[in-house]
């Protein structure tokens, strides 16, 4: 399996990387991005509500590793929508990573209709500028989807969701994979509620891997990139270690009878108007 996958705005965005929400902001956040990359990873998912992306910014300079070989996502929050605002949140968000670009930046919910679409085009207008190099969304419905590509000018590249074994979301995944967007699943573990689950822990004593190597493999396989959180360097590596094995035929099935909706995130439905 390829360790990255190819967006609509040509660029490729490796298919595991480390969360950091509630990574704290300050040395927890800086320490556990310097781990991973030291660790092999090359993607970290970041948010201006997070409150770390100077921790992440700090880190991957740190780092050593040049700029381009690291992928760094950030996401604008709800109060800085409409068009003035978003484009000078982006400002912001690249000026506090001391980083010279963005790979890419999202709209971390989907707000209210108006403030939304200005914020688009902020963002349209960052990769303009240079600034950023992909834009996408997160938390967004078919129905947000489905009304931001009518006016957008650039099309999503990713919609970032919260989807495992037991939130599958198949018909949002299915309709953005068509549309060639590509689904980020964000807590992947499920938070970790579900790794003791008997069918992901049979599964994984069967093929002797750990339950969370289950869970992100499985997203993987159904053609996602995987966004697990970890500040534990050992937990990191065991995370990133999901490219020496495959789900059989008989694990996917088991793991697609998992479905229980259980949302521990956010529900893209429910929340925010179309
Ligand atoms: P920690 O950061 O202390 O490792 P998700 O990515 O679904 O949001 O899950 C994140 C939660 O799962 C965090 O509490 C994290 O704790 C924990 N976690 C991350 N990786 C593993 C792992 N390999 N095994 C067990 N728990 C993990």
């Amino acid at each position: 399996m390829a360790t990255s996958l190819l967006l609509n705005s040509g660029h490729h965005i490796p298919s595991v990387g480390l969360g950091v929400y509630k990574s704290t902001p300050g040395e927890e956040t800086y320490g556990a991005v310097l781990s991973a990359l030291r660790l092999g990873y090359r993607h970290v998912d970041t948010a201006q509500v997070y409150g770390n992306e100077a921790d992440v910014g700090r880190a991957v300079r740190d780092s050593g590793l040049p700029r381009d070989q690291v992928y760094v996502t950030s996401k604008l929050w709800r109060d800085a929508y409409g068009y003035d605002r978003a484009l000078a949140a982006v400002q912001d968000s690249v000026r506090r990573s001391g980083l010279p670009y963005l790979d890419l930046v999202l709209l971390h919910c989907p707000g209210e209709p108006g403030p939304r679409e200005g914020a688009w085009r902020a963002l349209e207008e960052a990769v303009r500028q240079g600034l950023v190099r992909s834009i996408g969304v997160s938390n967004f419905s078919q129905a947000h989807l489905e009304k931001l590509s009518r006016t957008a000018t650039i099309q999503p590249a990713v919609n970032q969701i919260e989807v495992h074994p037991f939130l599958q979301r198949r018909e949002l995944v299915a309709y953005c994979q068509a549309a060639g967007i590509v689904v980020e699943a964000y807590s992947p573990l499920s938070k970790g509620h579900k790794l003791s689950d008997p069918r992901v822990a049979g599964v994984a004593a069967r093929l002797g891997v750990t339950p969370a190597q289950v869970m992100i493999r499985w997203g993987l396989q159904h053609g996602m990139v995987s966004l697990p959180k970890s500040v534990n360097p050992d937990r990191q590596a065991v995370n990133l270690d999901v490219f020496g094995f495959a789900l059989d035929e008989g694990a996917m099935a088991q793991l697609d009878g998992c479905e229980e909706g259980l949302v521990t995130g956010w529900d893209p439905v429910a929340h925010d108007p179309v």
